[in-house]
């Protein structure tokens, strides 16, 4: 057996990989080895979650943002982009969407904005939502670092997951991809809240953008594992033109992106079997099949866009978001499609919980 198999067996008999370990299987050029890997991802997560996708209708309720992240094409300081705010009608017509559509749970995704009138807002729409669908649409919130008094209103609300990536799970690169005022400990602090006030905990890491090393995201693994997140939604850098980053390095190798986000899912798959992963449309930008991809390398999420077609294209974190031209019935019926197309099955209806998040409460 060679070194490569070697480490892959060992890593599926014990959920575990060193540092070292990880950083061989992200250098990995084989294809042959690449493959499987994403295979042995793959057949971990039927063992152990099956081939049911989870759905969540995504709707992005604004992109206002009070930070300045330096990748990010909605950052505060980027004038060129037009603003938008969904009003609370707009928000519940989509959430009714993704309930007649079956898709089961939703996510609430926008900028960080933490004014009074805000929290008040969300709390009432994530209610109003609730009793509009007799309480059946589980509700994610991706809005971004609060008080633990905020989160606990907002999960009494009856909001039950909520999303907040660590970007990277090293202090001195989260200081050169933020402005001074963003702190790593007080992102950090917001998860550590977010578990304390009920949410079934969701973070993840963009990865493979300039001066971040192998060794870099090999430990950005770990730390997912050691936070011991329920679900983790992670994905490559894709430049925004208008952002401090994409002005600097304004090329990527695409199909070295997939690769890469693929080979990171699939790690982590092995490295957690029963969290929910899932595979992020940043893949989708990537490759017309990137999301297929990323199911087939172990993910076992994905979150179709139910917004209007028109708030699509200001809701552009990176260039070439893709589904902004197409409505919610189109992305509903392609991914039916493709999914069955690749021997898997929409979990309609279903909140689609983390086995992992059961798993630790028993
Ligand atoms: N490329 C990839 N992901 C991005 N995000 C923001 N900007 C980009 C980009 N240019 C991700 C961040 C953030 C999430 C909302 O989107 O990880 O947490
Ligand atoms: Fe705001 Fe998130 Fe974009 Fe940063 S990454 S600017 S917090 S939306």
């Amino acid at each position: 057996m060679n070194n490569f198999d070697k480490i892959l067996k060992n890593g599926l008999e014990t959920s575990s990989f060193s540092e070292e370990e990880l950083v061989l299987m992200l250098d990995e050029k084989n294809p042959e080895n690449i493959q499987k890997l994403f295979d042995s991802a793959n057949a971990v997560k039927l063992e152990i979650v099956g081939n049911k996708v989870s759905l969540r209708g995504l709707i992005e309720i604004g992109n206002v943002c009070r930070k300045n992240c330096f990748y990010c094409g909605i950052r505060r300081e980027n004038f060129k982009m037009e603003r938008f705010e969904l009003s609370q009608n707009e928000i519940l017509a989509d959430a009714e969407l993704a309930w007649k559509f079956k898709y089961g749970s939703i996510v609430l995704q926008g900028g960080e904005i933490q004014t009074e009138k805000h929290i008040t807002f969300i709390e009432d729409t994530v209610r109003k939502i609730k009793s509009l669908t007799n309480n059946e649409l589980g509700i994610t919130l991706s809005l971004g670092e609060q008080s633990l008094e905020t989160y606990r209103y907002w999960f009494e609300a009856g909001a039950h997951r909520y999303l907040l990536r660590i970007e990277t799970s090293s202090p001195e690169i989260y200081g050169r991809i933020h402005p001074a005022d963003h702190l790593f400990n007080e992102r950090l602090q917001a998860l550590y809240d977010l578990r304390t006030a009920g949410f079934q905990l969701g973070s993840g890491i963009m990865f493979g953008f300039d001066g971040q090393t192998s060794a870099d995201m090999a430990r950005d693994l770990l730390f997912l594992k050691k936070l011991d997140v329920d679900m983790v939604g992670m994905g490559p850098y894709s430049i925004h033109r208008d952002t401090p980053m994409g002005r600097v390095h304004p090329v990527q190798n695409n199909a070295d992106m997939l690769t890469l986000g693929c080979k990171m899912i699939a790690l982590l798959r092995i490295l957690m079997p029963d969290i929910n992963i899932a595979s992020t449309t940043v893949l989708q930008a990537l490759a017309p099949d990137g999301r297929e991809k990323g199911l087939l390398a172990g993910a076992n999420v994905i979150m179709p866009n139910v917004s209007e077609v028109r708030f699509r294209k200001a809701y552009q974190l990176y260039d070439n978001k893709p589904g902004i031209d197409e409505n919610a019935d189109c992305t509903r019926n392609a991914l039916e499609q493709s999914l069955h197309s690749i021997g898997l099955v929409p979990a309609y209806n279903e909140w689609g919980d983390s086995k992992h998040f059961k798993n630790r409460k028993n």
